[in-house]
């Protein structure tokens, strides 16, 4: 900033006005200098800019533009009082953190590092600039013919997608958004989320993804002109897609780095089941509790065969995972057999204690991934 006032001072104020002032070759040498560092303190100040750039209300159509679909009132409060105010709270929210400059998709994935009114405002911006971007008053009724082709795969065509989204969104109880994903092995899945929580975001509750289709379930979308009818609320956002667009972002999810990122930082959802179980029953044995093991070994066991039959986050499925999964099945049925007939509180100890090892295993896999991903 000096550097730029200096050489502002040089260059406007003191540059000669005179064509007799020009023969003076040091005040002229020394405006050159200063108007490069005026130019370089230009570029650098741009530059900082850009990388401590906030979150943006994005351009948005006319209020009536989606007439008579969706009411111009209800734009206008959508975005004015909603949207606008979720991408104030994330920048508030960011502000002095390390994750100031960090993209909003790249905010979603790691989520759970985020305070509550990052991750809820990050989700809120997200998912409302998504669903304006996929509406149009002129829309494309076509998707393209790769995503036709996902769609028919996955759904049996475009009229039974619509009625699966419909249902999802019935079961929505309250605020959520309703989904089509692509998910981390590249299929198509529609979901739902609660409030402002989105299929990016770690552990939400259901199948993560890219999301290439989000309709706003939230009554702030559609009670002005609708009421409590959401299913005619949703016909109207069907009429109001824009199939090239939404297959643009099909094409885009496709090939994206975040949706690698999702597959590298995949849930195990069954051995956290597992991992929940047995961190409890590990305490209570430490403190010589037996009661616990003996009224969960089922519930273990039960959880334990569930590593093997649920499917293995790609990366967690090596061999010696799955040969710990198995030794591992295999030690709790022992602890349950030992709990059926009754044995001692000893030979259960015993048993409970062959569990250790095939755990370990597992523990150190997910630890090294781990390590893997937060470095990257
Ligand atoms: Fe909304």
């Amino acid at each position: 900033m000096l550097i730029l006032l200096i050489s502002f001072f040089f260059v406007v104020l003191i540059a000669p006005k005179k064509e007799s002032d020009q023969s003076n070759l040091l005040i002229t040498t020394i405006i050159t200098i200063m108007k490069r560092l005026l130019l370089f303190s230009l570029i650098a100040i741009s530059l900082f800019s850009a990388q401590a750039q906030k979150h943006t209300l994005p351009k948005h159509l006319e209020y009536q533009a989606l007439e008579p679909g969706l009411d111009s009132l209800s734009m206008y409060i959508h975005i004015n009082s909603y949207h606008k105010k979720y991408v104030e709270l994330l920048n508030k929210s960011l502000t002095g953190t390390a994750d100031t400059g960090a993209t909003i998709t790249q905010l979603l994935i790691h989520s759970s590092k985020l305070s509550d009114m990052a991750r809820n405002a990050a989700g809120g911006h997200y998912n409302h600039t998504l669903f304006w971007d996929i509406l149009s008053p002129t829309p494309a009724a076509k998707p393209s013919e790769l995503l036709n082709t996902e769609i028919t795969k996955s759904f049996m065509g475009m009229d039974s997608m619509k009625v699966q989204i419909l249902q999802a969104a019935n079961k929505v109880f309250g605020s959520g958004w309703v989904w089509v994903i692509v998910t981390p092995e590249k299929k198509l899945k529609i979901t739902t989320t609660i409030n402002e929580e989105n299929p990016l975001m770690e552990k939400h509750g259901n199948v993560r993804g890219m999301p290439i289709l989000g309709i706003d379930l939230w009554e702030h979308a559609y009670y002005t002109k609708y009421q409590g009818n959401k299913k005619e609320y949703i016909q109207a956002v069907f009429k109001l897609l824009d199939w090239e667009l939404i297959s643009r972002k099909y094409s885009v999810a496709m090939e994206s780095e975040a949706l690698k990122q999702l597959n590298s930082s995949a849930d195990w959802a069954a051995f956290s089941k597992f991992h929940d179980v047995m961190k409890g029953l590990v305490m209570n044995m430490g403190k010589g509790e037996m009661t616990p093991i003996k009224s969960n070994s089922a519930n273990l066991l039960t959880l334990a065969k569930a590593l093997e039959s649920e499917p293995i986050p790609a990366e967690y499925a090596t061999e010696p995972v799955k040969a710990a999964i198995k030794n591992l099945i295999l030690a709790c049925a022992q602890v349950n057999d030992a709990v059926v007939k009754k044995g001692t509180d000893a030979q259960i100890k015993e048993k409970f204690a062959t569990i250790r090892d095939p755990y370990k295993v597992i523990v150190a896999s997910l630890s090294k991934k781990e390590d893997q991903f937060s470095h990257q």
